[in-house]
């Protein structure tokens, strides 16, 4: 039998203990061995029952996900669980850790199921662009009802074990050791002569009206093919008989293995995880982090003391004023308040936060203990400085200085301590509570340890964190601005912003670019136009000035009740705001330009070619380590759809050398723009992909 299937006896009860870590996926070895281990059993006299127990962390987090997109390999685990419920024998489950996907089909198809309270169970195939393909689509609504079952797999969320017990999922919970429960509820049910419970068998529940359902998922899941497909799987349960309706599930299955999307969310998964595993990190030790000081209690500096707080940590915030600091005080309560409400925190928790954890100064001596200080001030270099010279002043020796600044050099601000290895970026996302994404920026001078620590922190924080080297606006922001530029060219040549957004929003962006400025505040995107236009714009860059205009009339988006929207009914009642085409119309005008149409194609083309070929600049230039790095950095940070993989991982799929001659095209009327990024043609020379690179390492 295989290595990964412990077998053992214990009087009448067979138990097969998976051993296949770290998550115990059901690789073929796996499926193997649970397929040889129930012909053992079966041919063994004086088995009664079978205990399936997962070792280590996990029951089975499912099928094997570096098998996909390659030949499936026999046994398939469709047939693997229809031989373990056809089993004459009684079949128990005995789950802890997670039972998730193929995982918790398996136990769909045991005859009991056992579990300890800390279980979670859930059908997370939809997060890879998939749908549960080996009979969850057909057991699960037959356990639950229809509904309980279509929320479990369009939403692929876990549940924990209470819930699951609840809805029909888990016959009973029970605190203890798996195997040591599994085999005395086993022996249980021998001794009581319980009958073979195979789910097939059960009646189908009151079915749904199918249509509105699908029709209501495919809107949820904006763009999103597999939830709603979901639906289907289920439906075809009651077109025919179980064989027939798990035949069904498995051809949807197949048909979704297909598609780029599920090719895109695959992606995600491995670089989600490989985005944090650096080969420069590897053995090299984090400084321990359990005091952290903030300076500026402004939005970022709210959300990020809030970040740490939640995670546990120790914080002293400093303001300017006391009057700054009690408003900043307001900002982390509320903040704290929401994740009391949102139970992400209980009342005890949230009192400890913020009546011992939290100290909100105006002086710097209070810093001298911190292990981490994250300045998050006014935007300014100068001020930077003056802070990061009194920090250097007060901070212990070994104590890292973070700074959150959006686009300043890190190096400059580090060469103006005598630290400068201590010194990094640690760029944050507004709300910094919420947002994700963190930009670990490592300057010239970075020691390896400040930048392990800063990886570390970030996933303390329950962040992604991704390694950023020094550019004007790191990795995100840069490749942002330039994707900005490309939309504000598109209005100067006749596009609208509602057009552009509409588009993009289309495409999958939880919003379009004007819409998220509006978000963001159109002061910020002014005060950076000034800012390049100061330095002295290079004189083959279109400028355009119409924003100007907007924000010069007091217009900053969502926060003064105007932008490129009219807010008046809400955040969420967004109209166009009629003021903005004439501005754009006066600028073309002034600029001598005769409008054209554009097609959404041509729009989102144009924007996804500027998005990739900056973005291919920025690995070209070692900003970003890796092309995933980029691509979860969009992902985390910019509303880019999962489904797609990411900017790079869209690229590959949709075929770099058609992308290049597209840029190579626009660079005809504006080769300064457009200039394509040497990566991006050595690749299409080569005939390679970004997932080459990656594969570089
Ligand atoms: N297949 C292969 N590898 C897997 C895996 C899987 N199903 N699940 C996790 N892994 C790997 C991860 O890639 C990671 O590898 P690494 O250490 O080399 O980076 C390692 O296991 C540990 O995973 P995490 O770092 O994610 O550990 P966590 O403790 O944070 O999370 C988990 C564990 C909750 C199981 C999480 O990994 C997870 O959600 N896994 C995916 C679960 C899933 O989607 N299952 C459905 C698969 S599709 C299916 O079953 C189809 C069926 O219907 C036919
Ligand atoms: P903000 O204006 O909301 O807050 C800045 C705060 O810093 C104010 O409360 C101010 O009183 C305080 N402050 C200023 N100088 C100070 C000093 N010398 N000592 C102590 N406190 C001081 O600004 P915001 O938006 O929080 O931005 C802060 C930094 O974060 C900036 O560098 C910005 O570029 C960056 N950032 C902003 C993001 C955003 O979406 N707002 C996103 C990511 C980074």
């Amino acid at each position: 039998m295989s290595d990964k299937i412990a077998y053992s006896r214990h009087g009448d009860i067979a138990v097969l203990s998976v051993r296949n870590p770290p998550v115990n996926a059901l690789s073929q070895a796996v499926r193997q061995g649970l397929w040889d281990g129930m012909d053992r059993a079966e041919a063994e006299t004086g088995v009664r029952a079978v205990l399936i127990v997962g070792e280590g962390r996990a029951f089975f987090a499912g099928a094997d996900i570096t098998e996909f997109g390659k030949p499936p390999l026999d046994p398939f685990l469709p047939d693997l669980i229809n031989r373990i419920e056809a089993s004459p024998l009684l079949v128990v489950a005995s789950m802890h850790g997670v039972s998730l996907g193929g995982g918790l089909e398996v136990a769909l198809g045991c005859h009991y199921r056992i579990a300890v309270p800390s279980a979670r169970v859930g059908l997370p195939e939809v997060h890879l662009g998939l749908l549960p393909g080996a009979g969850g689509t057909q057991r699960l609504p037959r356990l639950t009802g229809v509904e309980a079952a279509l929320d479990v797999m369009t939403t692929g969320r876990q549940i924990g074990a209470a819930q699951a017990h609840k809805i029909g999922i888990i016959d009973v919970v029970q605190d203890g050791d798996p195997t040591q429960n599994g085999i005395a509820y086993a022996e249980k049910l021998v001794a009581e002569d319980a009958l073979r419970r195979p789910v097939s068998e059960m009646p189908l529940p009151t079915p749904i009206d199918w249509d509105a359902a699908f029709d209501a998922t495919l809107t949820r899941s904006k763009g999103q093919i597999s939830p709603a497909w979901c639906v289907r799987a289920v439906q075809a349960a009651y077109d025919g008989d179980f064989a027939a309706g798990l035949k069904a599930e498995r051809q949807i299955f197949f048909d979704l293995m297909q598609t780029d999307q599920r090719k895109g969310m695959i992606h995600a998964f491995f670089s989600e995880r490989a985005v944090g595993n650096l080969p420069e990190l590897k053995g090299v030790e984090p400084r321990s982090i359990a005091h952290v000081g903030v300076i500026g209690g402004g939005t970022m500096g709210a959300g990020i003391a809030t970040a740490a707080l939640l995670a546990g940590l120790r914080v002293h915030l400093l303001e300017m004023t006391p009057k700054a600091g009690e408003a900043a005080h307001g900002r982390i309560a509320g903040n704290l308040a929401g994740a009391l409400k949102r139970g992400k925190i209980n009342a005890d928790q949230h009192s400890a936060m913020l009546d011992q954890a939290l100290q909100v100064v105006t002086e710097y001596d209070a810093l001298s203990d911190a292990d981490l200080v994250i300045e998050a001030v006014f935007e300014e270099m100068a001020v930077k400085k003056a802070v990061f010279a009194e920090l250097d002043r007060v901070c212990k020796p070994g104590a890292i200085l973070a700074s959150n600044t959006s686009y300043l050099d890190i190096n400059e601000i580090a060469a103006s301590t005598s630290r400068p290895g201590d010194v990094l970026g640690l760029h944050f996302f507004s709300p910094a509570h919420v947002m994700k994404l963190l930009e670990v920026v490592v300057a010239d001078q970075t020691a390896p340890d400040v930048a392990a620590t800063g990886f570390a922190l970030g996933k303390a924080l329950g962040k992604i964190p991704v390694r950023a080297g020094v550019c004007d606006g790191f990795i995100g922001n840069r490749i942002l601005s330039t994707y900005r530029t490309c939309a504000d060219h598109m209005i100067l040549d006749g596009a609208s912003p509602f057009e552009i957004d509409a588009a993009l929003e289309a495409f999958g962006f939880a919003m379009g670019p004007f819409a998220v400025a509006d978000l963001a505040g159109l002061d910020i995107g002014w005060a950076g136009r000034k800012r390049k236009r100061a330095e002295g714009l290079d004189p083959r860059a279109r400028d355009v000035t119409y924003a100007d205009k907007l924000c010069e009339a007091g217009h900053f988006g969502q926060k003064t009740g105007k932008g490129y929207y009219d807010y008046a009914d809400g955040p969420k009642a967004r109209v166009p705001n009629p003021d903005v085409l004439p501005l754009i119309e006066a600028e073309r005008a002034a600029q001598g330009i005769t409008p054209r149409t554009f097609t959404v194609d041509e729009i989102t083309r144009r924007y996804m070619a500027a998005m990739v070929n900056e973005a291919a600049k920025v690995v070209g230039e070692g900003i970003a380590r890796r092309p995933l790095d980029v691509d979860m950095t969009l992902l985390f940070g910019y509303g880019f759809p999962r489904y797609r993989g990411g900017p790079l991982k869209w690229a590959d799929i949709d075929g770099l050398a058609g992308l290049l001659s597209d840029i190579e095209g626009y660079a005809e009327t504006d080769p300064y723009f457009w200039a394509p990024a040497p990566l991006l043609c050595q690749l299409v020379a080569d005939g390679q992909t970004f997932d080459d690179v990656n594969k570089k390492g």
